[in-house]
């Protein structure tokens, strides 16, 4: 741990780091992490589903500029004397938002574009893209591979047949990624993908499965909904590993290139929660599959090969030690919204309306 610390103090003490997004959830545990490496950070955000009180504690540490990403003069002026800028603003939520909003999804294309032409006129040494396992081709996910770990080379532009990704969400993080490449080419940047997978941990809202999952569990709804039938995988990361690969990935690489941010291990919602009910000592009596939700691909989980062999790293918490963090923090951070309210946070961005305390 202390290794991966000073690697990060050796890559970033001192210079001026650029977050957009920064307020959302995985972005204020980047900039947590960044802070603590000794980056001076500016974040942008407009705070659609990122909230000021996810940096209450770096506040005095950063600088906070909030507006739309997608103005070029406000982009202009988030990435003004640059060094490295991490690109995470988009407009993202869990399956039911990504499902229900595919004009919102594409774009993203348009924010991502102006974000890299400001931060290349700006003169960034370096872009890292929060980029997804959406990116992946869906026939590598399906239950004929259901044990199958996904390589970054699966999805790429040169060789035909390798871009079929997971529905608009995915295909405008696929698009992020040639315009980033473009960009390299053009420019002489560097710029990184980070194709981050299913991340979950504090501060994250009731819009994604994992925090969804608690709060039913904490309301003691029983029986006990899930979406689908409960046996599709994800590789559940937690959040402290996604930013620490994110960072890594930032301080290590350079040209263009991409690496997985997730873990090799396949895990069914229904492992899932019965990590949350152990960390509750509570269980339902009955689960009742919802077979007509949006659950996406069957499975997913991450080769980490070139993390491993690039990064000279790997994440390293399990899910039982991830979830009962979550837990823990969701217990004393926030109200579990009623049922009617929860089915309408799963189809959305922004979570619980009671701010959750860091
Ligand atoms: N959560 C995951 O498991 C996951 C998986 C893959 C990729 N990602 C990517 O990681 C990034 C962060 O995701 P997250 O889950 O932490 O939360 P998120 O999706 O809510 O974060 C997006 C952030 O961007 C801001 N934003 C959106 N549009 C903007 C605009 N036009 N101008 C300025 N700011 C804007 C939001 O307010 C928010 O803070 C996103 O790019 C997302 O696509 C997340």
């Amino acid at each position: 741990m202390r290794a991966v610390e000073s690697r990060l103090r050796a890559a970033y003490a001192g210079r001026r780091v650029a977050i957009t997004g920064g307020a959302s959830f995985i972005g204020s545990h980047l900039a947590e992490v960044l802070v603590h490496a000794g980056a001076r950070i500016t974040i942008s955000d407009d705070m659609s589903s990122g909230r000021i009180g996810h940096l209450s504690a770096i506040a005095r540490q950063v600088t906070v500029l909030q507006g739309d990403l997608r103005e070029p003069a406000f982009a202009k002026a988030a990435m003004a004397d640059q060094d490295v800028v991490f690109h995470l603003a988009a407009s993202h939520g869990g399956r039911g938002y990504i499902d229900t909003h595919p004009v919102e999804c594409v774009s993203n294309m348009q924010l991502d574009h102006t974000v890299f032409a400001a931060a290349a006129a700006a003169g960034a040494r370096k872009i890292v893209f929060a980029s997804s396992a959406c990116t992946y081709p869906i026939n590598l996910q399906g239950n004929e591979s259901a044990s199958y770990l996904l390589k970054e080379d699966d999805a790429n532009f040169d060789e035909p047949g390798k871009a079929f990704a997971d529905g608009e969400y995915g295909w405008a993080k696929l698009m992020g990624e040639l315009q980033l490449r473009a960009f390299c080419k053009e420019f002489g940047l560097s710029g990184v993908a980070c194709r981050i997978f299913t991340a979950y941990g504090e501060r994250e809202n009731e819009s994604h499965a994992v925090i969804a999952l608690i709060a039913k569990a904490v309301a003691r709804l029983d029986p006990f909904p899930i979406w689908g039938n409960g046996l599709q995988t994800r590789n559940f990361t937690y959040v402290r590993d996604t930013v620490t690969g994110m960072a890594l990935a930032g301080a290590g690489l350079d040209g263009f290139d991409v690496v997985n941010v997730g873990t090799d291990a396949h895990h069914t919602i229904l492992e899932l929660i019965q990590e949350i009910f152990r960390c509750l000592n509570w269980e339902p009596r009955q689960i009742q599959r919802q077979l007509d939700k949006p659950v996406g691909v069957r499975s997913r989980a991450a080769d980490l090969a070139k993390c491993r062999d690039r990064l000279n790293w790997v994440p390293s918490h399990s899910l039982g030690d991830g979830v009962a963090r979550t837990v823990t923090w969701y217990l004393q951070s926030s109200e579990p919204p009623d049922r009617k309210a929860l089915d309408h946070l799963l189809m959305e961005r922004s979570g619980s309306p009671v701010p959750a305390r860091v």
